[in-house]
């Protein structure tokens, strides 16, 4: 698996002290990183056992691997994504592929710098042995040089969206997405076919707004989704994670997979740059 003594140098405590920030100074400089802040750790703990996570369990089960929840995260982790995502508009990278996407996105490798809040509760146990109970599967991040690992996706502009995928696992073992509301001034909504790979079970169609501290979360390679189109004056951020159960990746998929992520993502400055210090990026689309 990837190597977190290494990944979790950046903290929002060391990056406050390495600027020199006071804790209110955070806020403006530091997207979501402010002193103060929520513990992630406790804040989806207190969350997770107001849950009946049994039911839950089920529930994903029964939809092959799905799961929606409208009110997920505590306000206050809510509150501290908004401001990070808003923080960080002016890194945002944007795409465009004819036919199949259009918006914008921010890479771990950003998050990473501005926004390590982020990435604490990315790697929250809590959150991580909750989703572990709800799959059944042993869950690890994805490796450091997966710029999908955590990354926001931004719909800003008319007709931003995602055609119908699936999140591809170019991994040896399964890929996990979980997504978190962040804003929804939008009329977008994920849409999503259940059971099309469950030869046992009828295709079920589904649409979800989903809205700040609201949770999807599914096996990458069983839920067919989309994005509608943004409209005129409207906004939509959402925060991915990615688990996996195998971080290996074949050669060839990882030449395919950083081709992608620099082509429809992040752009190659992010994927190869990353490349070029590690061994390769990876896989997927976001939501
Ligand atoms: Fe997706």
């Amino acid at each position: 698996m990837s190597t977190p003594a290494q990944e979790d140098v950046i903290t929002s405590n060391s990056l406050n002290n390495a600027a020199g920030l006071a804790p209110a100074s955070a806020v403006s400089g530091d997207a979501g990183a402010s002193a103060g802040a929520a513990d992630p750790d406790r804040a989806v703990a207190s969350r997770i056992r107001t849950f009946d996570n049994a039911k839950l369990r089920k529930d994903f089960d029964d939809q092959s691997a799905f799961l929606y929840l409208e009110d997920f995260l505590a306000p206050e982790v809510t509150a501290q994504l908004i401001a990070a995502a808003r923080a960080l508009l002016p890194e945002v990278n944007r795409n465009y592929l004819p036919g199949h996407k259009q918006g914008g996105s921010v890479s771990r490798h950003t998050i990473d710098r501005l926004a390590p809040f982020i990435a604490q509760l990315y790697r929250s146990k809590e959150l991580i042995g909750w989703l572990e109970h709800l799959t059944g599967d042993r869950l690890l991040l994805s490796p450091a040089d997966d710029p999908h690992a955590y990354a926001l996706y931004y719909y800003t502009k008319p007709g931003d969206h995602i055609g119908w995928h699936y999140d591809t696992s170019y991994y040896d073992g399964r890929r996990y997405t979980l997504l978190l509301g962040v804003i929804d001034e939008s009329s977008c909504r994920l849409d999503y076919e259940l059971h099309t790979r469950n030869p046992d079970k009828a295709d079920e169609p589904g649409s979800v707004q989903i809205p700040p501290g609201g949770l999807v979360f599914f096996d990458g390679d069983k839920l067919r989704h989309r994005i509608t189109p943004a409209l005129e004056n409207e906004m939509r951020v959402s925060l991915t994670f990615e688990y996996v159960t195998d971080p290996n990746m074949r050669p060839w998929r990882r030449v395919i997979s950083n081709l992608k992520d620099a082509i429809a993502y992040f752009g190659f400055r992010q994927v190869f740059s990353q490349f070029a210090r590690r061994r390769g990026g990876n896989a997927g689309e976001g939501v």
